[in-house]
């Protein structure tokens, strides 16, 4: 069942309101419900008193009922609230310098700098405070949080937002605590990298993945040992990466050149996103969707998402076979597989903008 399906035939049957809903609706600020957002810098944000700036919530359409988004801003000069979460957040920078202070205990905390590209996370339920190091330019930041499943399943709001529990085996205060300092490792074939802040995601070193195709590199990310998780792919000029399939909930953030995404459930035509630097789509439940490359530098997002590789994913993102061909029962279509309008799309695409294809004729058993 997809989302559409899931609202039309299950959500009528539910006697209340999710509690998740109330509290978005007892923000009163603005609320997206789209497929994609072409460039969160334009997003209209208001006044959000729980956070102390201008925000907006970003329910998109493909988040089901997993986790969601916000956007926040900070004013030259200012700081947000401090807050402390039973739920865990990931936080991309999208514009501005700052810094953020977390701690448990008032007398031990860590406090860091970050700039435009910077990701982190507070670990859950840790205070945590942001402030704007300019005096003249805004803050936007860019959260992903696990707030629906936690709220609709303690559905106790206080218990959420105002809870002294410290987890002490999320954090330990120390000067390496986001120092930018992490360690890789190897999770089966795929190389992860540890931290729990990360200076600059954009420049962040990506590793070849031959079997999602299109020359492609990649990184998972573990951040201040979370349930969510997230990856970087880079993929090359002229090129596209494989049609695949997965659960809800993954936030894919454009974070350098230009392209589209075609996203389709199974027997429906293919829906076009273009993207670049600041756009974000979160592909559906189990909806077919297909990265594309259509600029003259390589193409590299973020995906923030839930579920990681090195501790069980209590919520969401089902995720079978993504390496796997459909022919085998996998979630992957291969090249030789697509419908053959999706490379011609690509060829026009290509063609507008004067760059060559560097994709492996249809047909080749092997993709590149
Ligand atoms: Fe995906």
């Amino acid at each position: 069942m997809d989302q559409k399906q899931f609202e039309a035939d299950v959500r009528p049957l539910y006697a209340a309101k999710p509690l998740y809903e109330q509290w978005v609706d007892a923000q009163k600020i603005p609320v997206i419900r789209e497929f994609y957002i072409e460039d969160l810098r334009d997003v209209e944000l208001k006044s959000w008193a729980a956070k102390g700036g201008n925000g907006a919530i970003l329910n998109l359409i493909g988040c089901g009922d997993v986790n969601d988004g916000y956007l926040i801003e900070i004013a030259p000069g200012q700081s947000l609230k401090p807050q402390r979460l039973m739920f865990e957040e990931v936080i991309y920078v999208l514009e501005g310098n700052g810094s953020t202070s977390v701690w448990n205990d008032e007398n031990k905390k860590v406090t860091f700098e970050w700039g435009r590209g910077s990701m982190f996370s507070p670990p859950l339920n840790t205070w945590r405070q942001h402030f704007n190091a300019s005096g003249e330019k805004p803050v936007r930041l860019l959260g992903v949080t696990s707030a629906p499943p936690i709220i609709n399943t303690f559905r106790d709001l206080d218990f959420v937002f105002n809870n002294p529990f410290a987890f002490k085996s999320r954090f330990s205060p120390d000067d390496d605590s986001f120092s930018g300092k992490g360690k890789q490792w190897m999770a089966k074939n795929r190389p992860v990298w540890e931290s729990n802040f990360i200076p600059d995601v954009r420049k962040l070193e990506v590793f070849a993945w031959k079997e999602r195709g299109a020359g492609g590199g990649n990184i998972m990310i573990e951040l201040s040992e979370n349930c969510m998780s997230a990856h970087i792919s880079e993929f090359p000029v002229g090129t596209y990466k494989k049609a695949h399939r997965h659960g809800a909930g993954a936030f894919v953030v454009i974070i350098g050149g230009e392209g589209y995404s075609l996203m389709w459930p199974e027997g429906e035509q293919p829906k076009r996103y273009d993207w670049h630097d600041g756009s974000v789509v979160v592909p559906p439940e189990q909806w077919f969707h297909q990265h594309f490359n259509t600029g003259a530098t390589p193409a590299r997002y973020l995906a923030i998402k839930p579920g990681g590789r090195k501790h069980v994913r209590p919520f969401g993102l089902k995720h079978f076979g993504v390496d796997q061909s459909t022919e085998q029962g996998g979630s992957q279509i291969e090249y030789e597989h697509e419908d053959p309008g999706i490379r011609r799309m690509f060829e026009e695409a290509l063609a507008k903008n004067g760059v060559t294809m560097r994709m492996p004729p249809l047909g080749a058993k092997k993709s590149a």
